[in-house]
């Protein structure tokens, strides 16, 4: 591993950073121009970054220990360089003059575990950029050009809850999004309450072909429902004229909408906790992204006192599952659901709270 004083020959001349995010409410909704609930991770993404000084940029990450290095006017490799060069060539298209850079960045996020990794890496590599040039780009912009540069250049068809999570949330309250207007404010976490947040262990395989396969699937049942997008349902029973699976899928999407609304409005942590319950049924049973590790990491938590609800989070298919905990027992709960859901073949981790013993990642 190099140090940043070994890449940097120095100091670097930015420090930035960017957090990850958990999804507490409103899955697959964004790219239906719908509403969410993300708050953001303790873990982070450390950019730092230079003008190199050649006509070159070079790129390093101290947690995979991997560098690239390229010419201005090429590409980089695929890769975690593609994600920092998407957003130096997104800074370039809103006019903004970068220089050729060293970039160091490193994280303790769980890349992978769905807490978006790659948001909180372009989010960070953003941020510094923009402190280095004195860009005039604000933060809905700056994750509107995060969500570019995942698009574009690491060829994922994200929608943009990610990033505005990483760029707008903190840690203590929920971040409301529309995902339509970007309108976004700060809510109160549910009173007395805590996350948990574990990884089930299982890679998520099949997340790209599927997630694409059903944003295409919204798309075809908005259009037979004639709205722009499944955010513009107003009566929850219209979907049901719908031919199966689309009307599963819009069904899911349109309850979802109106469970983050409801929570929006404030509701109770026991409250809180039936519509996180109530969204993961809709997301195994309407949505299908669930796969039985979800589902029984979901349920070992359900059993835990003091836990209020359990949902996968994030896109599905395998990573993380967040929960909804009386304040002070989340330590406990979360250790014993892991106790019980790890076997010979499967096993989970605790994201948060963030215990030094679960936290194999380096910083
Ligand atoms: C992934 C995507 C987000 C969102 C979620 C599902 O995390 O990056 O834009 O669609 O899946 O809610």
């Amino acid at each position: 591993m190099i140090s940043p004083e070994t890449f940097f020959d120095g100091a670097p001349a930015v420090n930035a950073s960017a957090p990850g995010r958990v999804n507490m409410l409103g899955e697959h909704t964004d790219y239906n121009d719908g509403f969410m609930l993300p708050v953001a991770t303790p873990q982070r993404t450390l950019a730092a970054v230079k003008p190199s000084g050649d006509d070159h940029f070079h790129f390093y990450s101290s947690t995979l220990d991997e560098s690239v290095s390229f010419g201005r006017k090429f590409h980089a490799p695929q890769g975690f360089g593609s994600y920092i060069e998407g957003c130096v060539r997104l800074m370039e298209e809103h006019g903004v003059d970068v220089p050729p850079l060293r970039v160091y960045v490193s994280t303790n996020l769980p890349v992978g575990a769905g807490m978006s990794s790659s948001a909180a890496l372009e989010v960070a590599v953003l941020r510094a950029i923009r402190e280095l040039t004195g860009a005039n780009v604000d933060d809905v912009l700056l994750a509107r050009m995060a969500q570019q540069a995942e698009i574009r250049f690491a060829h994922v068809n994200c929608g943009i809850m990610d990033q505005m999570a990483s760029s707008i949330a903190d840690e203590e309250h929920l971040l409301f999004i529309d995902a339509r207007t970007l309108e976004h404010h700060l809510l109160p976490m549910p009173e007395g309450a805590e996350l948990i947040v574990m990884d089930s262990g299982v890679p998520r395989k099949l997340a790209a072909s599927k997630y694409n396969e059903r944003r295409a699937e919204c798309n075809e049942a908005a259009r037979m429902l004639g709205v722009q997008a499944l955010r513009d349902v107003t009566d929850p029973d219209s979907v049901e004229r719908l031919p199966t699976p689309l009307r599963e899928r819009a069904r899911h999407v349109v309850r979802e909408n109106m469970r983050v609304l409801e929570a929006a409005r404030g509701v109770s942590a026991a409250r809180f906790g039936e519509l996180m319950n109530a969204s993961h049924a809709s997301l195994r049973d309407d949505y299908e992204v669930s796969i039985e590790e979800l589902d029984v990491l979901c349920a070992r938590l359900r059993e835990q006192p003091g836990v209020y609800g359990a949902r996968l989070t994030g896109a599905g298919f395998g990573g993380a599952v967040v929960a909804l905990c009386e304040k002070g027992r989340a330590q406990s709960a979360a250790r014993e659901a892991l106790f019980r859901y790890n076997t010979a073949h499967r096993q989970g981790r605790i994201l948060i709270p963030e215990m030094a013993a679960n936290n194999g990642e380096s910083t």
